[in-house]
């Protein structure tokens, strides 16, 4: 499969360098940053490097079959309508893009009309295999509760807004308790998790987020609380930093290896 990337930051080098040791079966043929630095560097990598594209435009006229989104909400929907009405599939990481239920219906109706697909990988969260499962019965809840150290949620509209500071803070405290549309407005940087969740389950409007400020902590921590006719389900995991953006969790660089293999592969493992 000939893919592209868009992002060659903390997600796009640990995929790049899959691609370039041929621990997954696709071939890179275009890689675009707004830094050229960084993409020419993920493009030296390889022995046979993936062109380095001068813009998006390039990368929707390549011969990719496949685009890599791995760079920011606002690439992401520049990204997303574009490149399936050009004929390729898209994976997305930067899932916020599709929190707006207007804009997920464009790109739900763009992917069917051209016969492509947007593949979401589980990111820095799990569980989602289980939730899409149980919504095919009864779920009556789900609640997703995020736990950050404060230095990792400083500057949420929500903080500002309500003129809250977290300097100083001395214990763990609940910042935010609402709705996973409500989450995404007030801490942006928490949306993909958030996101994630609600695609898999209940949708925005009825996923309950939490989110906790707990000085000291060194893992960003996952919890997921689910309830239906299939029985309960709880999830927690405790994700350590990727080693180039101590934002990202590693496990989601993880995870878009992942879902590239799965793409190609003859055994489908999991929901
Ligand atoms: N799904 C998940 O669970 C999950 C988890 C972590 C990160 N993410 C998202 O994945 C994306 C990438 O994460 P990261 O840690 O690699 O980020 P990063 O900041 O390390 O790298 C992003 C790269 O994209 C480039 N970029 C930004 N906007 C661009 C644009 N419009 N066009 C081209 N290049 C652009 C930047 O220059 C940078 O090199 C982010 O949007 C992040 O929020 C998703």
């Amino acid at each position: 499969m000939k893919v592209a990337l868009v992002g060659c930051g903390a997600i796009g080098a640990v995929l790049a360098q899959a691609m370039a040791e041929h621990r997954v079966e696709a071939e890179l043929v275009s890689v675009f940053d707004l830094s050229r630095e960084r993409a020419e560097r993920l493009s030296a990598l390889f022995e046979k490097k993936p062109e380095v594209a001068a813009g998006m435009e390039e990368v929707l006229s390549s011969e990719a079959e496949l685009v890599i989104e791995a760079a920011s909400v606002a690439a992401a929907r520049e990204l997303l309508l574009p490149a399936l009405s050009s004929g390729k599939d898209v994976l997305l990481l930067s899932v916020g893009a599709i929190a707006d239920v207007e804009f997920l219906k464009r790109v739900e109706e763009t992917a069917r009309r051209n016969r492509r697909q947007v593949h979401i990988p589980s990111g820095a969260v799990g569980a989602l295999d289980a939730l899409k499962s149980a919504r095919e019965a009864e779920l009556t809840e789900v609640k997703l509760v995020s736990t950050k150290r404060p230095e990792a949620l400083e500057g949420a509209p929500y903080l500002a807004e309500r003129g809250i500071s977290l300097h100083g803070l001395k214990e763990r405290k609940v910042l935010f308790s609402g709705t996973a549309r409500e989450a995404i407005a007030g801490f942006p940087a928490n949306a993909n998790v958030a996101i994630a969740v609600s695609l898999a389950g209940l949708g925005v409007e009825n996923t309950r987020v939490e989110i906790v400020a707990e000085p000291g902590a060194r893992r960003n921590v996952h919890e997921i609380l689910a309830r239906g006719s299939f029985g309960e389900l709880y999830f927690r995991v405790e994700n350590l930093p990727s080693p180039e953006n101590p934002r990202t969790s590693y496990l989601a660089a993880l995870s878009a290896i992942s879902t590239l293999r799965r793409l190609g592969a003859p055994l489908q493992v999991g929901t």
